[in-house]
């Protein structure tokens, strides 16, 4: 309903324009249009608000009931809005209620059942012979020989609803995986394999390396004690950096082991991504440190090559800088990521040709972000309506609030994670169906059993306000109650099992006359209609918590309408009318759940 939303606010403002405002207030008017007309406060209100009475009674010294009721006459003499509109009426200290009439909301209903993206608009830029927008989406950046943590797994589920939603909108996504590839640690890794498989390093590649993470652990640790080794270390380094063959062998087969394990990760959560590793930007590393050095950004701070920052200091109030070159002369984690932006909004061949880049990390890389950020700006290497969101997150936290643990006190496995989840998934639904006296096929208990367990951990991430820690409860994303997946996945099974029963399916496909009275049909229908609007509100904040939200409230809509109103067993006209709700719940859901990232299920 975006489209009449916009509509509204225009109509709103011209006739705001004609009126009320004064010309030598036409300035502190330009702030007042941004929030014409809001979301109604509560539903019962009406669709949309006008708040604008109260703030210009401030300004003219004038009671804001008298405003409105002035400003009423005027916008009833707008042909448009008398044409959406039911009567403007004002409410409480002078706000404007605003209900659109029925056949508005119907006419939009229909559009929005034969939309294949349930009412979503494709994004502006999808004009004919001209490709869309291309946005890259930075997300899971896991690192070599490091365990990928709860952390790669929050920024995997999100960077990868993030990037749904803007291919529902049209936009090229290209989904980067920027894994920690290169680094000094690599020295100590391939000097330690080398060390420890030293006759078989021809046959490199058929070294099992089981537990990656034990090796790097047992590498740090004779880094750290045995001096003979930290200088071999070194060399390696060199070695590696020059291209040698056998490092860089040493280096691949690290890798592969790698990404075997994070593979095995991203197939049980169903994630396509393509991984582009920080080694990448290699060749393009000096040319920034140049470019700045062009650009008189750098400055020299004990040996090592930095561009201060802006209004960002240490706790003593230095002003802190960005390290771009180490004393070294090595390069570091912020000299590839500027690298790697350079690249992105790049035209292509050379680059990606991207207008806007998106980073999911925790919280704890903001101030990396906004430091990169800033040097990037600096140097000119974002264009001109382009545009980079850090999109940071909160951390993952055991019920008892303290970093999230085994039980013996380790840190979780995501693998055992993921593993728990379904298990416990499965053990629910076994008990489910002894209750039910339900007899299932094994196939059937796995696979039900798999998408609730995943489904329910990436919907329990998926519905917190990222920026806050969450809570990681096993008990709480299971429960068939509350906002969680099974919940949202039991109301579509529900609605999937009356429009199978549909035997009017064929008929309703003719455009036929809706006729709704009941109240929660309404409601229903105002619900339903929201959905292109939190989807682009998603777009800008990219904030997915929005869309669970939203899912939570239309299931509840939903649910009640389905306790209170008859469907199948209405006369013919009333139920096709009903069956189409259905039917686009059903659609807006099963749309909604797959840009979560979450699979459904026609039974459970
Ligand atoms: N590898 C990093 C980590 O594990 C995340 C990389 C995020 N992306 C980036 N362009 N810096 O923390």
């Amino acid at each position: 309903m975006l489209i009449i939303f916009q509509e509204l606010t225009k109509n709103f403002e011209q006739s705001l324009l004609a009126s009320l405002i004064k010309n030598d207030k036409k300035e502190e008017f330009e702030d007042l249009r941004k929030n014409l007309i809001t979301q109604s406060s509560k539903e019962e209100f009406g669709d949309y608000q006008c708040n604008i009475c109260l703030v210009l009674s401030k300004i003219y010294k004038k009671n804001p009931r008298d405003i409105a009721s002035d400003f009423i006459k005027k916008l009833n003499k707008n042909k448009r809005i008398l044409d959406l509109c039911k009567d403007l009426e004002i409410a409480g200290p002078g706000f404007i209620n605003i209900k659109l009439k029925d056949e508005i909301l119907i006419k939009e209903i229909k559009l929005n059942i034969k939309c294949p993206r349930a009412g979503v608009p494709l994004s502006s830029n999808n004009v004919k012979d001209r490709l869309p927008d291309k946005v890259v989406v930075d997300f899971s950046s896991p690192n070599i020989a490091k365990e990928m943590h709860v952390g790669h797994l929050r920024s995997t589920i999100i960077g990868d609803s993030i990037s749904r939603i803007f291919e529902l909108r049209g936009y090229q996504v290209l989904r980067i995986n920027h894994i920690g590839d290169w680094g000094t640690q690599f020295g100590m890794l391939i000097t330690q394999l080398k060390d420890l498989y030293a006759n078989n390093l021809k046959e490199i590649d058929q070294i099992k390396i089981s537990d990656l993470v034990e090796f790097y652990k047992s590498s740090k640790k004779r880094f750290d004690n045995e001096s003979e080794f930290q200088e071999r270390s070194r060399e390696e380094v060199v070695k590696l950096q020059s291209g040698n063959t056998e490092s860089t062998a040493a280096w691949n087969l690290l890798c592969n082991q790698s990404r075997k394990e994070f593979d095995e990760i991203y197939k049980s959560l169903n994630i396509k991504i393509k991984e582009r590793g920080e080694s990448f930007y290699n060749p393009f590393l000096k040319s920034v440190i140049e470019e700045l050095d062009y650009k008189n950004l750098l400055v020299e701070d004990q040996g090592a090559k930095c561009v201060f920052l802006d209004g960002m200091t240490n706790k003593e109030g230095k002003p802190l800088p960005l390290i771009i070159q180490k004393k070294d002369g090595g390069f570091n984690y912020a000299t590839t990521d500027l690298a790697a932006i350079k690249y992105r909004f790049n035209k292509a061949p050379d680059g990606d040709d991207a207008s806007r880049i998106i980073y999911v990390t925790d919280h704890g890389q903001s101030n990396h972000f906004a430091g990169v950020f800033q040097v990037a700006k600096k140097a000119n290497w974002i264009p001109e309506n382009c545009q980079v969101d850090h999109v940071p997150f909160g951390l993952v936290q055991g019920i008892d609030g303290k970093k999230l643990k085994t039980r013996e006190g380790d840190t979780i496995r995501l693998k055992d994670l993921l593993f728990e989840a379904v298990r416990r998934a499965k053990e629910d639904l076994l008990e489910r169906l002894k209750n039910e006296n339900r007899y299932e096929t094994e196939k059937f208990i796995l696979n039900t059993s798999r998408v609730i367990g995943i489904g329910a951990v990436k919907y329990a991430d998926l519905s917190q306000n990222r920026i806050t820690n969450y809570q990681f409860s096993f008990d709480k994303m299971l429960s068939l109650n509350g906002n969680t997946a099974p919940y949202l996945l039991y109301t579509l099974v529900r609605i999937s099992g009356i429009n199978r029963k549909n035997d009017l399916i064929d008929e309703s496909k003719h455009s036929i006359s809706l006729n709704y009275e009941h109240e929660c049909e309404w409601r229903l229908i105002r619900k339903l209609l929201k959905f292109d609007e939190v989807i682009i509100s998603i777009e800008k904040d990219l904030m997915p918590n929005r869309l669970c939200n939203y899912l939570f409230e239309l299931c509840q809509t939903y649910n009640r309408f389905y306790d209170q109103v008859p469907i199948l067993k209405e006369e013919k006209y009333k139920k096709i009318s009903r069956l189409k709700l259905c039917d686009l719940t059903e659609k807006t859901l099963k749309l909604s759940l797959e840009l979560l990232g979450i699979e459904t299920l026609e039974r459970m």
